[in-house]
């Protein structure tokens, strides 16, 4: 039987038992299924006859048969293979996961579509997150769909203006809470505690990793079930590289591929406690009490799905690196001009880390890569517009405008 289970203890919970943290230990939870009856389940299914998205994996996901989906069509997103990428950093196959091409505009609708459709099984009418602006932007949307009374706090000013534009416009209570991510989850966490009937949609929520391990499956599936060697992911709270490496595990244990990819976290120079774990090979993380970076997304100090990340990275043999805000700045130019995929800071910071280890030699020549870019460029136009030149003001007139490009005036030349 599916059921929730604690990540240290193992304790089992129900499927249907509204716990965020283990009664026994306090650890956090995650969802599990027994392999057979996964088999079974699968055998008796259509699933590989639907179009690539996170419902083609509904077998897979830990949902009621007579459930009502709440979904604005997520999932399927564009792996792009990326040859002048390749040129730029060396290598022969490099990949770019686009999540920017998701409903609200990054990976966090995967997991929203299944946790909020989870809300609605459970009955809940209230549901809450705390959010760098993504899971804002994402909840308010899938609240909107499903009727559902939606509330976010964010780290004032520290959220991007398109983010703040979308919790808003969909109908979120939305609170700018002056202090930074992780005190805003803590005061989440503390009122879904309180207040039973407030569903708590953060990624410390279970049912929210299950929908964003169709992530690794559509890797999978997108390169004909051989897992790449590699996938580079930005880091901020820790639930994304924990549910990726879930969905590669679920495929490697059914015996869909083979092998599973080496994952590669990456966090901005100033909130890196993950990598700093890694490196130093401890079995914890020092939180970062003023976590600071240019790609707000991840500018979160204190993971809390800090444990099942750094697993992940351990036993795939992968590693985790930190890029300066100056490499996810350059890094996002770069692959918007190179490639013509415009992805927001933090997504950048994949591509900023790829370049890196590229460089120090930790990634190998012959490695096939796969990059995952979060979010869509458009989350953030204030930080794009200022590392780019001002556009050009000129009169209406042709002659001005032929002036400002460089144009010799055709009439002149026609004229000799
Ligand atoms: N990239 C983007 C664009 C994000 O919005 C986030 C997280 C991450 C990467 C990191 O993913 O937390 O699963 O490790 N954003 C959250 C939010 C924290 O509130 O939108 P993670």
């Amino acid at each position: 039987m599916v059921h929730q289970e604690c990540i240290n203890c193992k304790t089992k919970y129900d499927i249907d038992e509204i716990i965020y943290f283990c009664k026994k230990c306090g650890d956090i939870l995650e969802i599990k299924f027994e392999l057979k009856e996964l088999e079974q389940t699968l055998k008796a299914s259509d699933w590989k006859t639907k179009p690539l998205s996170v419902w083609r994996y509904r077998p897979f996901m830990p949902i009621h048969e007579a459930a009502r989906l709440v979904t604005l069509n997520e999932g399927g997103t564009g792996l792009h293979r990326s040859s002048r990428l390749e040129d730029e950093v060396g290598l022969k196959e490099v990949y770019v996961k686009n999540e920017g091409e998701n409903p609200t505009g990054s990976f966090k609708d995967r997991g929203m579509t299944v946790g909020v459709t989870k809300a609605v099984e459970l009955g809940v009418r209230h549901v809450i997150c705390a959010s760098t602006g993504n899971t804002s932007a994402s909840l308010a949307a899938y609240a909107a769909r499903a009727g559902l009374k939606c509330t976010v706090l964010i780290p004032s000013g520290k959220i991007a203006y398109g983010k703040l534009a979308q919790a808003m416009i969909h109908g979120a209570s939305v609170l700018q809470v002056r202090g930074n991510f992780d005190q805003a989850l803590e005061f989440v966490l503390k009122l879904a505690e309180k207040h039973k009937s407030i569903y708590l949609l953060n990624s410390i929520n279970p049912f929210r990793i299950e929908g964003q391990k169709s992530l690794g499956f559509e890797i999978c599936e997108q390169l004909n079930n051989i897992a790449p060697d590699r996938i580079i992911i930005p880091v901020g709270n820790a639930g994304n590289i924990s549910a990726v490496w879930k969905g590669l595990t679920e495929f490697y244990d059914l015996g869909y591929i083979k092998t599973r990819p080496k994952m590669t976290g990456i966090q901005a120079v100033g909130s890196a406690p993950i990598v700093q774990a890694i490196k130093i090979n401890s079995d914890k993380i020092i939180p970062v009490e003023h976590p600071e970076t240019v790609a707000t997304a991840i500018r979160i100090g204190a993971p809390v799905s800090w444990k099942k990340a750094i697993n992940a990275i351990r036993e795939s043999h992968g590693t985790a690196e930190t890029v300066t805000d100056e490499e996810i700045l350059d890094a996002q130019k770069i692959l918007a001009r190179i490639e013509g995929i415009f992805v927001e800071p933090a997504s950048a910071s994949s591509i900023a880390g790829l370049k890196k280890l590229v460089k120090t030699g930790v990634i190998e020549k012959d490695e096939r890569v796969v990059c995952i870019t979060t979010g869509h460029g458009l989350k953030d136009p204030d930080t794009a517009i200022k590392q780019c030149e001002k556009p050009i003001e000129v009169d209406a007139d042709i002659l001005a405008i032929e002036q400002a490009l460089g144009l010799k005036d055709q009439r002149l030349i026609l004229a000799r």
